[in-house]
């Protein structure tokens, strides 16, 4: 058989029982969100690259390299690769006024283009909230632990590795002494953390190149360049999620690979291996040409969640029912046509039905192979006494009913 067309590499389609995963995945997020108070926001999947490069920041590898974007006519447009600076985007085009204090999520899929392997796509998708609020330690908590909730309303238990960015006064501190803690280090340092230490040295600290990981792990905590603002904010917030009885660990070198972070960062981890970081949060400041941006949030990799749930069989109990559906089958002229009119009153009726077509065994096997829970069987002597024949697929019992009555009972049944 020749071989069809594949998705681009790194991309995957959705179907079947996979995908009423992800229904059932999303169905939980949406109503977690709104108890938290969250509305959805949709933004675009394209956006001037120029939100990037300013949000997420010019030197960080989501931007550099990972980002797909290209000119068309005058404009210079990118895949986003990541919500939030959509979300800010978003809050800048409606103004200032409307979006104070705003609490948006989105479901939705990212690009960046790296190399695919287990639990790392091109194309994946992220549920994520973004909550525009000043610096408060109470909100920072409020949000790490509706990102547990979430996570634990899936069936995953999850503590989350937390630390502080500082505040925006400290970046210069913090920078300055980490480049200082590393001068001694420097030629032992990956090409690429060379220059890093030059261009923005917290990148050095994402490095994943095992040669520069030993030697991070030997830096004191970011927290030692930072002012007493910013560690009593750090304290109060990993109080206030005790409080909440929320588990965290403090991770004192953990600073996230994107550029827009203040304050309180965190990341959780599964346990699928290399690729398990299952979502990233954090306090931002971002400013926007001009116009400055306060928030917190999250963002959840859905692959990640679904592929978790896969591998610890709790994937049947969060993935939505397959849908369940008659089928109508007509032996003769007169009996198709009847069932023809009844599939569309049915239908508007809410009663979820399909007919196909040719002999009575080719009909059943085709509601079969559509996995259809019940058959409706009509032939000249249901025509002539106004009856249908229901048939359960699964046991195989059959009932002939007046066809009010098997209308009612599909309807109960299936609607
Ligand atoms: P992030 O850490 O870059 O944060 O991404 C969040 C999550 O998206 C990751 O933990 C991971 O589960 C998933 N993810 C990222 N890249 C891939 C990939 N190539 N394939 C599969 N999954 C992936 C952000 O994006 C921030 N915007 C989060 C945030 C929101 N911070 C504040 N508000």
């Amino acid at each position: 058989m020749a071989k069809g067309l594949q998705p681009v590499q790194g991309m995957s389609d959705l179907s079947g029982g996979e995908l009423r995963l992800w229904q059932g995945m999303e169905a939980t997020a949406r109503r977690v969100f709104a108890a938290h108070g969250f509305s959805e926001l949709r933004t675009p999947l394209l956006e001037d690259v120029s939100l990037f490069t300013r949000a997420v920041g010019e030197t960080t590898s989501v931007v550099r390299k990972e980002m797909y974007d290209f000119e068309k006519g005058h404009l210079h447009l990118a895949l986003r690769p990541e919500g939030t600076a959509g979300v800010i985007r978003h809050a800048s085009t409606v103004g200032a006024q409307e979006a104070a204090g705003a609490r948006w999520f989105y479901i939705g899929p990212m690009f960046r283009h790296e190399r695919p392997q287990a639990g790392r796509r091109r194309q994946f998708h992220q549920a994520g909230v973004e909550c525009l609020a000043p610096p408060s330690p109470r909100t920072d908590a409020e949000i790490l632990s509706l990102q547990v909730d979430l996570l634990r309303a899936w069936g995953i238990e999850a503590r989350a590795r937390v630390n502080t960015r500082g505040a925006a006064g400290d970046h210069v501190a913090v920078a300055a002494g980490l480049k200082e803690a590393l001068a001694p280090h420097r030629a032992a340092l990956c090409a690429d953390c060379q220059r890093r230490m030059d261009e923005n040295v917290l990148r050095v600290l994402d490095c994943k190149n095992p040669a520069c990981g030993e030697i991070v792990a030997g830096l004191p905590p970011v927290t030692t360049w930072m002012g007493d603002e910013a560690k009593a904010y750090f304290a109060e917030t990993l109080r206030l999620l005790g409080v909440l009885g929320v588990e965290a660990d403090v991770s004192p070198l953990l600073v996230r690979g994107l550029d827009y972070y203040e304050h309180t960062i965190w990341e959780i981890t599964g346990a699928t291996g290399a690729q398990d970081a299952l979502a990233g949060g954090g306090r931002y400041r971002m400013d926007l040409g001009g116009e400055e941006w306060c928030g917190v949030g999250f963002a959840i990799g859905l692959e990640r969640v679904a592929g978790l749930l896969a591998a610890t069989g709790k994937a049947d109990a969060v993935a939505v029912p397959p849908a369940k559906l008659a089928w109508l089958v007509g032996m003769g002229p007169a009996a198709e046509e009847r069932l023809f009119r009844t599939m569309r009153a049915w239908r508007a009726d809410g009663i979820p039905c399909r007919m196909g077509e040719g002999s009575l065994k080719k009909q059943m096997r085709q509601a079969d192979k559509a996995g259809a829970a019940y058959a409706v069987l009509c032939g000249d002597a249901e025509l002539a006494a106004g009856t249908l024949v229901v048939k359960d697929m699964a046991s195989g019992e059959q009932r002939a009913l007046p066809e009010a009555e098997a209308r009612a009972t599909l309807r109960s049944l299936l609607a």
